[in-house]
């Protein structure tokens, strides 16, 4: 049966017959890696249409996991000039350059490597579902992940060559977590073993997916900037999975409180706020990692190739960014071009977005009397990447002596009291004593 394609794929061409091939091998790592229950049970899932307006792209099924195909789609180009950098001005590429090949290769190859690794992180959660409505939202998030990595494989395998056809294939055989042959990007290695990680998960890593995606919506190589429009139109409701699963999690907790009037809230079945915050003090790190060297070479030749350009450079490019540059043991701050900061700009856009959202909290906090206010982590923090990766800060920036980081993360204690709270429950209205029930909005705990 064809690919489901709104590109107008040729059924008897070459590249339909490739992807035939890698479906094969793809619904194998979906068997081997992918969820392994739930896969025929009925469910409502969204399908792409193949329209590209933000409206109707796509609409609602009543479906098995199982009936899932990945199709191929695309938002084709509002105009063919290069829009940024050395080329701009000239036609946009239909075909990689050779000067730009093996740049674009590895950039796809990342972007493709952290679809798969997002579904193998979170497989096991179907185990501890905390409705029936997360558990559609949870299968929603798996499909759409792994055609992800579907398209950016249709890019390899259609634009270059051998080399395209064995990273697609690698794409199938690298693991989350797996000490031999890990996914590429190290946050992509821990898994989200509970519900409360993988709402972060989609609040965080999600979003910074929006913020890549993004950035190549306008790229020189046109295929890329095609297929991320796409992208980008699913990846909103992934980030509202976590925003909202969040604000459930908020409100139970927030009431808990009220009623025990203490903040040990695990012996009314919700989590404290504390051991939320602490949930981000240990994602937010692995996150800011996802973003790149705070300069790098690499992200201003993807940049000047007009391949990866961040929100707003265009109008706003800043002449220069104050980054941390490492000498020895020690950092320095110090003001490069932005050009060279484009990953520093970008994480600093998120931090600011992610901001905002907490501050709504804080205030839904203060209003219903409770002295508590969740904040992020500072960019220096526990970091593994960067010229702070494996030096001492606290959650403020401020260097230590010695790693204290272990403090602010989630103890072991916690983490076996958020688990021990994880009970599956699917029957219809039914839903875990942790959460809020789907639906319930964090407003509604202030009777505002
Ligand atoms: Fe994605
Ligand atoms: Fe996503």
């Amino acid at each position: 049966m064809a690919i489901p394609n709104n590109i107008g794929l040729d059924e008897r061409g070459p590249a339909s017959r490739l992807l035939e091939e890698y479906e094969r091998k793809f619904r194998g790592w979906w068997g081997r890696r992918g969820p392994t229950e739930f896969l025929e049970r009925s469910m409502r899932l969204r399908l792409p249409t193949g329209a590209t307006s933000a409206a109707e792209w796509s609409k609602y099924h009543t479906m098995k996991p199982a009936d899932y195909r990945w199709g191929v789609f695309m938002i084709p180009d509002a105009r063919n000039e290069i829009a940024f950098g050395d080329h701009r001005g000239q036609a946009r590429w239909n075909e990689a350059p050779s000067e730009y090949r093996s740049l674009l290769l590895q950039h796809i190859c990342v972007q493709a490597d952290v679809e798969n690794a997002a579904v193998e992180q979170s497989s096991t959660l179907t185990r501890s579902t905390p409705s029936a409505l997360d558990l559609e939202n949870l299968f929603q998030f798996y499909l759409e992940e792994a055609r992800h990595t579907w398209a950016m494989s249709h890019l390899l395998l259609t634009h270059f060559g051998e080399d395209g056809l064995v990273e697609a294939e690698r794409l199938l055989e690298r693991l989350s977590g797996d000490a031999e042959n890990p996914r590429l990007l190290e946050a992509f290695n821990h898994p989200t073993e509970d519900w409360l990680s993988h709402y972060m998960w989609c609040l965080l890593a999600d979003r910074v997916g929006k913020y890549q995606l993004h950035a190549v919506t306008d790229a020189s190589f046109a295929p890329l900037a095609r297929a991320a429009r796409f992208m980008m139109l699913e990846e909103p409701l992934h980030i509202s999975f976590g925003t909202l699963g969040l604000e459930r999690v908020l409100c139970r907790s927030l009431e808990a409180m009220r009623e025990l009037k203490s903040e040990d809230v695990f012996r009314a079945g919700a989590i404290p706020l504390a051991v939320i915050q602490k949930y981000f003090n240990f994602w937010l790190p692995k996150v800011y990692d996802l973003f790149g060297n705070d300069e790098s070479e690499r992200a201003r030749e993807l940049l000047r190739a007009g391949i990866r350009i961040p929100r707003n450079f265009r109008e706003d490019a800043p002449g220069t960014v104050a980054v941390d540059r490492r000498s020895g043991e020690q950092i320095e701050r110090c003001l490069v071009s932005g050009e060279l900061a484009t990953n520093t700009l970008m994480r600093r856009q998120f931090i600011a977005e992610l901001q905002k959202i907490l501050d709504r909290w804080n205030a839904v906090i203060r209003t219903v009397g409770i002295d508590f206010t969740f904040s992020q982590p500072h960019e220096r923090f526990a970091r593994r990447h960067g010229p702070c990766a494996h030096l001492p800060f606290d959650n403020e920036g401020n260097r230590l002596q010695t790693d204290a980081s272990h403090q602010f993360f989630p103890s072991g204690e916690d983490l076996a009291n958020v688990r021990g709270l994880m009970e599956r429950k699917l029957g219809p209205e039914e839903c875990a004593s942790w959460i809020a029930p789907p639906g319930t909005r964090l407003h509604a705990v202030s009777g505002a």
